[in-house]
């Protein structure tokens, strides 16, 4: 047998190794999607199944939209890739421009990757560059929290705060410190929104301030709707906290809104939500609707001119990639942009809100249920755990959910969800029923 035929031979779906899979479980039991149209998938054999997930917290505007499709192929046949180190293409600089027509008052400046890990690394390298240009290249700490993720490079891992996906390689970042995670059951358990528990929590970075001293601590990374730890929204005025112990000590404050920008929580990004602005912002996901890979770090003019003005001739952050600013991605993000300003979508989730708070919290008091959370369009149902079966309710609601034609997302103890945010009342009422309907039968 020929090394062509052995591979054939072979059960099907080995080669790929899959990511954050339980790849031999899923080989055994492979579950597919073969094709997407507004809310719903399609698997090869005709089930529909409703996105209560919008993908991965990315598919803000929907699925298949003929807006983007029609954008990328014209863009392919135009100008299909060019470098953006030492020349340039207009679109990447359209495309920047209308991302920062978005953004908050006060940021200024966009750096493009390709995902949102990207993005969180892009984040730290600039704020220690921007430390380094600023003379005080002491300022090396970094400093993430609890139950936060950002992604999978290793800065983002050295500063998310998931001990699993920590451990799993044990050599990470130095000079890294957390803050307490902001959720706490037993003083904030169903809180509407944002819990009234827990600004104090902000305070710790005192602590750390305290044994470090600032002029050691470069930059502050949150979330500020941590999203896969299971949808925790900031206790009322921690956000506020943050800042201004940021603006005292001279530490730089990255919000990291991979899941919560665009629209997400019924405003542009959640700094402008909050009112609470960052000096670096990271984004991705709802950049361009899930469709193409594409990251964005948006900093402040403070952080970009003391960065840039620092240089010597050559470029004066070493930093980039091949596909930055990648003109398929720009005429993806540009296209996305265009049918949530047309469709109102931003705004239309924060009218939705109040209805997905009240539809979510409807499930307070089924079997099992020890908290219920939410946040513009996101929200989550935290189980009991089962000693010894981490995630075990969780990931039976979700299997249940699949097979009623519901997806719904198990992360740990909790089954979260986030539509996209063209999602209609009875979509809402369906999920939130078929839920409530698994969760009676586990
Ligand atoms: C807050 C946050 N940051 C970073 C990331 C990483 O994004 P990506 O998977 O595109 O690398 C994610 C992904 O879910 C995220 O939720």
């Amino acid at each position: 047998m020929n090394d062509l035929s052995a591979r054939a031979a072979r059960p099907p779906y080995q080669s790929y190794w899959m990511p954050f899979t339980a790849n031999r479980a899923f080989k055994q039991n492979p579950r597919l999607f073969a094709s997407a149209k507004g809310m719903y998938y399609e698997t090869p054999d005709g089930h529909r199944v409703l996105d209560g997930t919008a993908g991965l917290w990315c598919v803000n505007a929907g699925h298949g939209r003929d807006r983007i499709a029609d954008a990328v192929a014209n863009q392919i046949r135009t100008l299909d890739y060019a470098s953006s180190f030492q020349l340039g293409h207009p679109i990447a600089f359209e495309c920047a421009d209308r991302v920062m027509a978005l953004a908050p008052r006060g940021l200024d400046h966009v750096f493009f990757s390709n995902s949102g890990s990207e993005a969180v690394d892009s984040a730290l390298k600039i704020a220690l560059a921007y430390h380094r240009a600023s003379g005080n290249a002491g300022r090396v700490r970094l400093v993430g929290r609890e139950r936060s993720y950002h992604g999978v490079g290793f800065g983002g891992v050295s500063v998310g705060g998931i001990s699993k996906h920590r451990v799993a390689y044990g050599n990470l970042l130095p000079y890294v410190d957390h803050l307490p995670a902001t959720h706490d059951i037993a003083h904030q358990a169903y809180s509407r929104g944002d819990p009234e528990w827990g600004a104090h929590l902000a305070d710790e970075l005192l602590r750390i301030v305290n044994i470090h001293d600032a002029s050691t601590i470069a930059a502050v990374i949150v979330e500020p709707v941590a999203g896969s730890t299971g949808v925790l929204p900031p206790p009322k005025g921690y956000l506020q906290r943050l800042r201004e112990i940021c603006d005292k000590h001279g530490i730089l404050l990255i919000f990291d809104e991979v899941i919560t920008g665009f629209g997400r929580v019924g405003a542009p990004f959640a700094a402008q939500r909050w009112g609470v602005l960052p000096d670096i912002l990271t984004c991705a996901k709802g950049l361009t609707n899930g469709t193409f890979p594409m990251g964005g770090t948006l900093v402040s003019a403070k952080v970009y001119d003391t960065v840039t003005e620092a240089g010597t001739g050559g470029p004066e952050l070493p930093h980039g990639y091949t596909y930055s600013g990648h003109p398929v991605a720009c005429a993806a993000a540009i296209a996305t942009m265009d049918i949530y300003r047309d469709e109102g979508l931003f705004e239309r989730a924060a009218e939705l809100s109040p209805y997905w708070e009240a539809a979510v919290h409807s499930l307070k008091g089924l079997p099992h249920v020890v908290d219920i959370r939410n946040s513009g369009l996101l929200a989550a149902v935290e189980f009991e755990p089962v000693p010894g079966k981490a995630g075990h309710y969780a990931q039976a609601v979700h299997n249940a959910c699949f097979e009623q034609g519901v997806l719904a997302r198990a992360v740990g103890e909790c089954l979260v969800a986030s539509p996209p945010l063209i999602i209609q009342r009875e979509e809402i009422d369906r999920l939130f029923a078929t839920v409530a309907e698994c969760i009676r039968k586990i």
